[in-house]
């Protein structure tokens, strides 16, 4: 009896093992550890919060000053701001374009052709 209920825990911890082996870091990171983003409770299992980005790299208003453009509406040669945008303001979560242990997109580009040189 005591095996039938063991085995569902030791999966479970094995499980976990496998993923924080096998995860994938973007090349801007690799030299970060795991704790430096996910530092709450839920570490490893959920998303890390933009608040836990913004340590390092905010304040918000800092963030949005480095990537200002000066952009005329429907300007073809030059990209607007991808953190202070027309349609989210501030509101996107980092993680929407700069995804971590998957390749990063830039959202905006599901349905715009922005060109941005310097995305990581
Ligand atoms: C513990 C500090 C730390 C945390 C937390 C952190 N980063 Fe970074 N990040 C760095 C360092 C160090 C670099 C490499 C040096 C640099 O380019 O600033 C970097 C680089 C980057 C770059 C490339 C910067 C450039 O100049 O092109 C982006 C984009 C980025 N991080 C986004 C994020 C996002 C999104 C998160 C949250 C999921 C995050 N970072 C969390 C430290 C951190
Ligand atoms: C789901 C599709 C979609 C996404 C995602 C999207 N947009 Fe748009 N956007 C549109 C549509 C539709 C318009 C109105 C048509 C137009 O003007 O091109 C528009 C208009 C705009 C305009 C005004 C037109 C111009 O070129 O000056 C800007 C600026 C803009 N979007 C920026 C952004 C940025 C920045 C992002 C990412 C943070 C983004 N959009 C994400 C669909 C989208
Ligand atoms: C809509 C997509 C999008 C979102 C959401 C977004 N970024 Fe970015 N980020 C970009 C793009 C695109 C660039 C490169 C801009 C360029 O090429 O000029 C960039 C550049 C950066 C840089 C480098 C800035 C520099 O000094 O040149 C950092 C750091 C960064 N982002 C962090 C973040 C953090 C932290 C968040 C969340 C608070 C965030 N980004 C949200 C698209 C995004
Ligand atoms: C620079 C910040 C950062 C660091 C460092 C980091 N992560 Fe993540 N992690 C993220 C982000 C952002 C997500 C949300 C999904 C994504 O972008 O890939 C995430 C999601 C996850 C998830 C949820 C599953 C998923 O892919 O959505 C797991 C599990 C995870 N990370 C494990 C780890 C482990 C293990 C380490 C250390 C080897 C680590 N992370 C280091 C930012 C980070």
């Amino acid at each position: 009896m005591k095996v039938i209920i063991l085995l569902p825990a030791l999966l479970l911890s094995a499980s976990l093992q496998v993923s924080a082996n096998d995860i994938q870091m973007s090349d801007k990171h690799a030299m970060l550890e795991c704790d430096s983003c996910h530092n709450s409770e839920l570490a490893h299992v959920v998303a890390p919060s933009d608040q836990s980005c913004l340590e390092c790299h905010g304040p918000m208003a800092d963030l949005v000053a480095a990537t200002h453009t000066e952009r005329q509406p429907h300007d073809t040669k030059v990209a607007p701001n991808p953190h202070d945008s027309a349609h989210y303001g501030t509101t996107m979560s980092c993680f929407a374009c700069h995804a971590e242990h998957k390749p990063a997109k830039v959202f905006c580009d599901t349905c715009h052709a922005f060109d941005y040189q310097n995305f990581k």
